[in-house]
Parts: structure tokens; C-alpha cells; sequence
């Protein structure tokens, strides 16, 4: 472990920097200068009592020295540096950026929980134990965190602080580069052999993904990987299981020259068959007098898929003040959602697409299947950082009980199986099947409209 100092003077630097700018100036509670103001507080409650198994830059204690201590104290140090980074995690809220949704919703899970500091470590080491003061203001901050950065405005008042928020009913986009962008999303002259588009994969009819384990691409090859949905891309921070495209104009450009998806050479092929037809191309030049080229293909694809949204779920209008759109079943299903720490994750509007997580972060669920893929890297395979091996983009669950087969691998068909999974490797906790039965209740709740209409898709058995 490297030199404590920097970190310390890093967050001496925002105290006196909210102090000294007008600490009691009366703020709204919602204004993100409020929550700033807020988080100086706890960022000292951080720096004391959680920092010591969760920052890189952190000195042992002396007594860590002491044999059989050191042991104990490493083993925490390292699952607690796994778990979260919180250096990192606030490191984002001193630059000015806002601190994740994830980050917050699993301070407010572990702080309303009393799971931390482990009690194994407070009972050893006096003084380490959260007040019931130091509580509330965690649970403050988080709660005006939120308020300033994510509440949608669209959420009732006594709901206005969920973890999951509803979705806008629909977002601005360029209609002329929407139309554009629908038909380049059914247009098998994207591929090499004119016979794959990305509705291929992606069929809209299907909510959004093709119900296969593996996708089935150019010359009928298989990948390794789960087709995800595009329905609600748009809300994840980047795209693809391993975070490899920043958005949806960067992963536009992916598939078409993927050798066993869509197999194109380069844009210019493209280009080429594109130019041929003169109705497109009349069109595209009205949108991009430029005419033709890999961005703006990409950028009209994109566009498109901004569409491609799924609002008000019996879900979303429960949020949104309609007390009976949820049976009281589903009500408790997503009660435990919230008590198994999955909304820790699946949070936000589409309850997840936030933040990358281990799929092995609980039990090693690779040792256990017992089999492996290349796309088991997850975001190591691309950051190439061997820390963020196994690492996965947090899918969004809306939809859910239209998109099986689940996880990366495709692993399972059933929802049941699915949150019994998760139970076990992400949320560390075995969940009884009532419990279960009760999440997924929950989880059918999340199948939205699209373009006004109930939206449907291929209901999987269970
Ligand atoms: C003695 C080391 C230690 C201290 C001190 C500590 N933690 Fe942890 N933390 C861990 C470990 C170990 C885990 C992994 C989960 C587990 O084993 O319970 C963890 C996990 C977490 C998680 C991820 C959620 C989870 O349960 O996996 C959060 C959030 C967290 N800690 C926040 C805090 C906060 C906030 C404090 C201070 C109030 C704190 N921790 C103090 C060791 C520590
Ligand atoms: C051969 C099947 C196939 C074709 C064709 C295809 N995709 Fe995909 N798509 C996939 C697979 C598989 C993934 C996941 C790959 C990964 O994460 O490594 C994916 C991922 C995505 C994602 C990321 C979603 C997320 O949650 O991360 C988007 C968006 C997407 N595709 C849009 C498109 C567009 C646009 C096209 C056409 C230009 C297209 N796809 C063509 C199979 C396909
Ligand atoms: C620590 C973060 C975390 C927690 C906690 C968590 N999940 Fe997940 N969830 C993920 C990740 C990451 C994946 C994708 C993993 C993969 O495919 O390898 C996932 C996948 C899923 C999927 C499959 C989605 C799909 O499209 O394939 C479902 C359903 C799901 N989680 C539900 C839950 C439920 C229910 C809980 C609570 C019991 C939960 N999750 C807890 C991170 C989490």
C-alpha cells in the first residue's frame, strides 16, 4: 500500500473548499450545491472509518504488524478494495462529477444495513463503529445526492427516492435522422454477403434480441457471447458486456465489420452498395449533405436507436403515483429486490447499464461452471487491467421476462434460475424460492410500452 498523504490532503482540499465557499449559505436540499455540502461531511465520516479497507492509498495501522492481525486485516483490505473503491467512487465527486448511482444506492444499502465497517473488525477495534448520527447523515447525503443528480421529476413525491426511477416517456432526437437510422437498422447490405442486419440480431418483434444463447451471424457462425436487447441502450454508460464502445455511435461502427456477425470488409463496401440505391441516398444527403460516411452512418443508427425506448410499465406508473398499478405481491417482490441488494446495482431508470460489476464478486461462479469463454475477460479483456477480469456491464432489467436466455454466457432460460444465481454470487446471500418467486413477480412488472402500445415480445416459459 502507497503513501496515505495524497488522498488525506485531497479530501482536506474539499472540506476547506465547501467551507470556505459559504457553508452557511441556506441551500435547497436538492440543489447539487446542497449535496455538496453534504458530502463534506461525509467524506470525513469516509476518510476515518471506511478508507482503511477501501482506497489504494492507504498506510496499515501499526498494530497491523502484530502476527495473525496483519492476516485478518489483509483479507479485508483485499475484499473490501474489491467490493468498492470508494477513493475512486468520491475521488469523481471532488473533480465536480456526481458520485454514481450504484456507488450511492450500496453506501445507502450497507449504511441503513449496519454492515460496515465488519463486525468482526468493530468488535477488535473500538472507536471504528458508525454512529447513529453519522448514519443519518450518510442516509442525508445519499438521499439529496440523488435528488440533485437522478430524480427524473416524474417520480410521486413518496417516490421520488426509490433506487429505480421511471423513464421518460420519450427523449429529443432528429426525426429525419430517426427515419434514416430505421431503415439502415434493417438493411442487410451492412454485411458482407447482404443476408445480416442488425435487426437480424436485434429483432424488434422479439424486444430487441434473438432468443438465442449465442448469436447466429454472417455464414451462420456463432459467437461466444449473449445477444443483449436494444431496447433502453441508450440509458447504459457504455455499450457491450465489456464496456468496449463508449455509446451507441461508437458500437454502431462494430457489428458491421465483425467477421462472424456481419463480415463487411470496411465502410467503402458499404459505401459502395449504399450509393447504388438512389432513393437512400437522395435522403441521406438531405440529412448529411456530405453524403455517405462511416460517422454519419453510424451517427443516423444511432439516433434511431434513441427510440428504441420502453416507458410506463405498471412499474414505472406505481413510481409515478398510481398506487394500484402494482399488485401488493409485486409491491413485496420489489421490497426484497431491494433487501438482496439487487437495486445495489440494478438501479436507476433502466435498473442497471451504470456500472461494471464481477460476476464472480461473491463466489467464484467460473470455478463453478466449470467451462470457459472468451468472453469471460468481461471489461479486463478490454481495459487489459487484470484487476477488472470478470467484470460485467450491469444489464438492464426492463423487459427482462421477454430477453432470456440470461447473463453473458446465456446460461439460463429461467428467471427463477437467473435470480437464484445472482443471489448466490453477486448478493452473496442464498434466497429462498418464496423469496424468489416474489422477485420475479416483481420483475414481470417491467414490461413496458413501445410507441404507445403494451409492448410485446416472445414470453418465455418459466
Ligand atoms: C476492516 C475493513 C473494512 C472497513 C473499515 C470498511 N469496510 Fe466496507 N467492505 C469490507 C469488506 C471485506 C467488504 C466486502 C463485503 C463483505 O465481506 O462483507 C466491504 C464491502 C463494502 C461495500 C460494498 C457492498 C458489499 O457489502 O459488498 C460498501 C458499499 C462498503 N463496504 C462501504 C463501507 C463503508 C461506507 C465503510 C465505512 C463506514 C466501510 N465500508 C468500512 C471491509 C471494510
Ligand atoms: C450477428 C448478430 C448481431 C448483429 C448482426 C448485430 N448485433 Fe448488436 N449485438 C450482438 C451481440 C452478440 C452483442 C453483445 C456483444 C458483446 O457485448 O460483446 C451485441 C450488442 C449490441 C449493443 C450493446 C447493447 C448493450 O447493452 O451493451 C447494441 C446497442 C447493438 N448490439 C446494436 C446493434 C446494431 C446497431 C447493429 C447493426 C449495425 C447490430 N447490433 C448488429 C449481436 C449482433
Ligand atoms: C454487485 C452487482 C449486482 C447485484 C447485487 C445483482 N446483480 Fe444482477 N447482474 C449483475 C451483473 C454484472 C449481471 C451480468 C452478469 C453476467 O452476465 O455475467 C447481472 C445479471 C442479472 C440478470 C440477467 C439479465 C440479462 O439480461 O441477462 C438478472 C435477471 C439479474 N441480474 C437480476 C438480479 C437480481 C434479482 C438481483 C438480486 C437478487 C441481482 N441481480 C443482484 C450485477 C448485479
Amino acid at each position: 500500500m502507497k503513501d496515505g498523504k495524497p488522498l488525506y490532503v485531497a479530501f482536506a482540499m474539499l472540506a476547506g473548499l465547501i467551507f470556505g465557499s459559504g457553508a452557511t449559505h441556506v441551500l435547497a436540499a436538492s440543489s447539487p450545491a446542497a449535496s455538496l455540502k453534504n458530502f463534506s461531511q461525509v467524506a470525513g465520516i469516509i476518510q476515518e472509518k471506511c478508507m482503511a479497507c477501501h482506497t489504494l492509498n492507504y498506510e496499515l495501522p501499526f498494530y497491523a504488524a502484530i502476527p495473525g492481525i496483519r492476516q485478518i486485516i489483509e483479507k479485508d483490505y483485499n475484499d473490501g478494495i474489491r467490493a468498492i473503491n470508494l477513493d475512486e467512487e468520491f475521488g469523481k465527486s471532488a473533480s465536480g462529477k456526481p458520485v454514481s448511482e450504484p456507488t450511492l444506492a450500496k453506501m445507502e444499502w450497507v449504511t441503513a444495513n449496519e454492515t460496515m465497517p465488519p463486525q468482526k473488525f468493530t468488535a477488535v477495534h473500538w472507536g471504528s463503529r458508525v454512529s447513529a448520527q453519522e448514519r443519518s447523515a450518510v442516509l442525508d447525503w445519499v438521499k439529496s445526492s440523488r435528488a440533485a443528480h437522478y430524480a427524473t421529476g416524474t417520480a410521486a413525491p413518496d417516490k421520488a427516492d426509490e433506487p429505480v426511477q421511471p423513464l421518460p416517456d420519450a427523449l429529443p432526437t432528429d426525426a429525419k435522422k430517426v427515419a434514416l437510422g430505421q431503415k439502415l437498422f434493417q438493411d442487410k447490405r451492412l454485411s458482407g454477403d447482404n443476408a445480416v442486419a442488425c435487426a437480424t440480431c436485434h429483432p424488434l418483434d422479439k424486444a430487441g434480441m434473438d432468443g438465442l444463447r449465442f448469436a447466429e451471424g454472417i455464414g451462420k457462425q456463432v459467437g461466444g457471447v449473449n445477444a443483449p436487447t436494444v431496447f433502453n441502450a441508450v440509458f447504459n454508460v457504455r455499450q457491450f458486456w465489456d464496456g468496449r464502445a463508449a455509446d451507441l455511435r461508437e458500437q454502431a461502427g462494430g457489428p458491421p465489420f465483425n467477421p462472424i456477425e456481419m463480415g463487411s470488409k470496411d465502410w467503402e463496401e458499404i459505401i459502395g452498395k449504399l450509393s447504388g440505391d438512389e432513393a437512400l441516398t437522395a435522403e441521406f444527403k438531405a440529412v448529411y449533405p456530405e453524403g455517405y460516411t462511416g460517422a454519419n452512418i453510424e451517427d443516423a443508427v444511432a439516433e434511431y436507436e434513441k427510440t428504441l425506448i420502453t416507458p410506463d410499465n405498471r412499474f414505472d406508473q406505481w413510481l409515478k403515483g398510481k398506487n394500484n398499478a402494482i399488485s401488493q405481491t409485486e409491491a413485496a417482490g420489489y421490497e426484497r429486490f431491494k433487501a438482496y441488494r439487487c437495486a445495489s446495482c440494478h438501479v436507476g431508470k433502466s435498473l442497471g447499464g451504470r456500472s461494471f460489476e464481477y460476476m464472480d464478486l461473491k463466489k467464484d461462479y467460473f470455478a463453478d461452471r466449470a467451462s470457459s469463454l472468451d468472453s469471460d475477460a468481461g471489461l479486463g479483456g478490454f481495459t487489459k487491467k487484470e484487476s477488472e477480469l470478470h467484470k460485467f456491464k450491469v444489464p438492464n432489467l426492463r423487459n427482462i421476462e421477454l430477453t432470456a436466455p440470461y447473463l453473458h454466457d446465456g446460461t439460463h432460460t429461467t428467471l427463477d434460475k437467473t435470480v437464484e444465481t445472482m443471489g448466490i454470487y453477486l448478493a452473496g446471500m442464498e434466497i429462498p424460492q418464496q423469496h424468489r418467486e416474489l422477485i420475479v413477480a416483481f420483475l414481470r412488472t417491467l414490461t413496458g410500452t413501445y410507441q404507445g402500445r403494451q409492448f410485446e415480445g416472445r414470453v418465455t416459459p418459466q
